[in-house]
């Protein structure tokens, strides 16, 4: 019988060999995966015994992640948010990067709930997560917006034009308790009839075709729709900002994910929009700037710093 660190060292040398850079954690994941106790069990119980069967497991997982296969899809779990999401081939793997825009988001529904007179009868907050791909966006929103107790105030759509995305948005929705809270709707873009909207948050394909086929091997398993932004990696998203005059309501704001390197591209979309908008680009946490914040410019400035 292999013992744990035999079988991590046999398995970080083969990733390793195949060309991963994350060769060691990746094994770890792997193997905790496979025992059924997660890494740290792992990295703390080197001498513990593997048996057969989480052994074979493990074999055929790294076999599999040599060929290129992402981790997420073979753990068929992601973290995002805290969260942990199912993860498969039916959509985009969540990146950390894009939990910014769930922060943005919070304090954005946060400021509308607490800020403004919200007398007896005001409608709900209108939000739509355009491209939901595994749900991520939609659903820690969802999570934090129920632990504030302020999900009763807000109607949240999560669209995406793939069915099988979608299906997947779904299980994560039951799986985290949510399924009541998110309407899920098969669209391309923002649904007919479903609009205005007070916040719309999107994190669509914005990779330019061309770089889509250098990306390294992980991302040819995951879905080209949700990758592929066309020739300059803009042709979705800016498809969405022609859309905001009519689909953002008069105080809305929307929320973009973007290339690093994207932002003045996006700038200038947003200043041949009709009727006066603002379009600012924030920084992630590694300073590099990757959401765009639009709204109308007679949007009235915050009174206080919460935004
Ligand atoms: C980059 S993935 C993001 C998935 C998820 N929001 C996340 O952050 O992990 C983009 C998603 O947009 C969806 N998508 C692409 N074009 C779309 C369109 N025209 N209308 C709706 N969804 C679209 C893709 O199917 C994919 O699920």
């Amino acid at each position: 019988m292999a013992t744990v660190r035999e079988l991590l060292d046999s398995g970080t040398a083969r990733l390793r060999a195949s060309g991963s850079e994350s060769a060691r954690l990746d094994t770890e994941l792997l193997l905790g995966w496979a025992i059924g106790a997660g890494r740290t069990a792992v990295v703390a119980h080197p001498d513990a015994p593997v048996g057969a069967d989480a052994w074979s497991t493990f074999e055929a997982a790294v076999a599999r992640r040599e060929k290129g296969e992402p981790v997420a899809y073979l753990r068929g779990i992601k973290e995002f948010y805290g969260l942990a999401f199912a993860t498969d081939r039916r959509a985009l793997i969540p990146r950390p990067e894009t939990e910014i825009l769930v922060e943005a988001a919070e304090r954005e529904v946060a400021w509308r709930l607490t800020e403004e007179p919200r007398p007896a009868g005001t409608p709900n907050v209108r939000v739509v997560d355009v491209g939901t791909g595994s749900g991520a966006i939609a659903i820690a929103l969802a999570t934090l917006l129920r632990r504030r107790r302020m999900l009763p105030e807000v109607t949240l759509l999560a669209v995406d034009s793939s069915t099988d995305a979608l299906s997947l948005a779904r299980e994560n929705a039951v799986a985290h308790a949510v399924a009541d809270a998110v309407a899920f709707v098969e669209a391309d873009l923002t649904p007919r009839g479903e609009a205005p909207f007070d916040l719309i948050l999107a994190n669509l394909p914005y990779i330019p075709s061309a770089e889509v086929d250098r990306l390294p091997v992980a991302a040819s398993f995951e879905p080209r729709a949700a990758l592929d932004g066309g020739p300059d990696g803009l042709v979705v998203i800016r498809r969405l900002l022609t859309a905001l005059p009519s689909t953002l309501a008069a105080t809305g704001t929307a929320l973009l994910e973007i290339g690093f390197d994207q932002g003045p591209a996006v700038e200038s979309a947003v200043a041949g929009l009709p009727g006066g908008w603002s379009c600012r680009i924030r920084p992630d946490l590694s300073g590099r700037p990757r959401m765009a914040h639009v709204e109308r410019s007679t949007n009235p400035a915050p009174a206080t710093g919460a935004r």
